[in-house]
């Protein structure tokens, strides 16, 4: 589904500000896969992401999603293929746009169709299905600004729009760090329903050891721009979050 081939960034080559972000990643991730990375700070996460979206083009390596060559495309065109989320709420979505007018650009951006489409009867239908399905309320404020909604509504809404024409890989950086312990409670479960209801391979870099343990099939620990570990199966099931500190310095 995704891998990733000797993935190398180096920030700042030739001076001495030279610092390797990413040291020889290589990755294989099935379909359905959702891998919680975690690291320290500075450990290459973000620039991972970033690699892969491109909005950062690696040095060296390649990237290959779903027997699609994506190495050297720019991002507008992997963006075609992959949703993403940051950590703060406030990107992503256009405050002075309503939330039908959000999705209607998520929808349209995701179906390849041209700019000028105008949002139709049936697209409003559907999204107010989606939207309903957040239990937020969200649905009967269609025509509101963006602006107006809470961090996390706001969270809940981008993680709609990244989903709406379902990608086929979702990209998690902290998307829950910057809520409320109880809000980031119900963007991560309405991640959890949306990526097992579409199948969506999934790559969540979360500082949670918490979140790490209960969610994904697979996790990741990097270290210095390496993956230092990879855990899956029963052994991702049975890791425990003292176990996690004694093998790793997670901070
Ligand atoms: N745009 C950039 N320019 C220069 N250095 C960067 C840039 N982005 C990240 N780095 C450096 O690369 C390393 C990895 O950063 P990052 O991927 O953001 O780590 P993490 O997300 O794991 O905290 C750090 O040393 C960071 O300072
Ligand atoms: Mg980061």
């Amino acid at each position: 589904m995704l891998d990733l081939n000797d993935i190398c960034m180096t920030f700042h080559p030739g001076t001495v500000n030279e610092r390797r972000a990413l040291d020889h990643v290589s990755l294989h991730l099935n379909d359905g896969d959702f891998v919680c990375v975690l690291g320290s700070n500075g450990a290459g996460k973000s620039t991972l992401l970033n690699a892969i979206s491109g909005a950062l083009q690696a040095d060296t390596g390649t990237i290959v999603l779903d027997g699609i060559d994506l190495s050297g495309r720019p991002e507008h065109v992997r963006s075609r293929y992959m949703g993403r989320l940051f950590q703060d709420p406030m990107r992503g979505t256009a405050p002075d746009m309503s939330i039908v007018e959000n999705l209607g650009l998520a929808y349209i951006r995701g179906k390849r169709m041209g700019l000028g489409r105008a949002i139709r009867r049936q697209d409003r239908v559907f999204f107010r299905e989606r939207l309903a399905m957040l239990g937020l309320g969200l649905e009967d404020r269609m025509d509101q600004p963006v602006g107006l909604l809470s961090g996390g509504q706001r969270q809940a809404l981008t993680l709609l729009m990244a989903t709406i024409v379902t990608p086929k890989l979702l990209l998690l950086d902290e998307h829950t760090a910057a809520l409320d312990p109880k809000t980031a409670a119900v963007v991560m479960e309405l991640t959890q329903k949306i990526v097992s209801e579409h199948h969506i391979t999934t790559i969540m870099i979360t500082h949670n050891l918490r979140q790490s343990l209960e969610y994904g099939n697979k996790m990741i620990i990097m270290n210095e721009g390496r993956i230092v570990s990879l855990l899956e199966g029963e052994e991702k099931q049975n890791i425990t979050i003292p176990r996690l500190l004694e093998m790793y310095d997670l901070v």
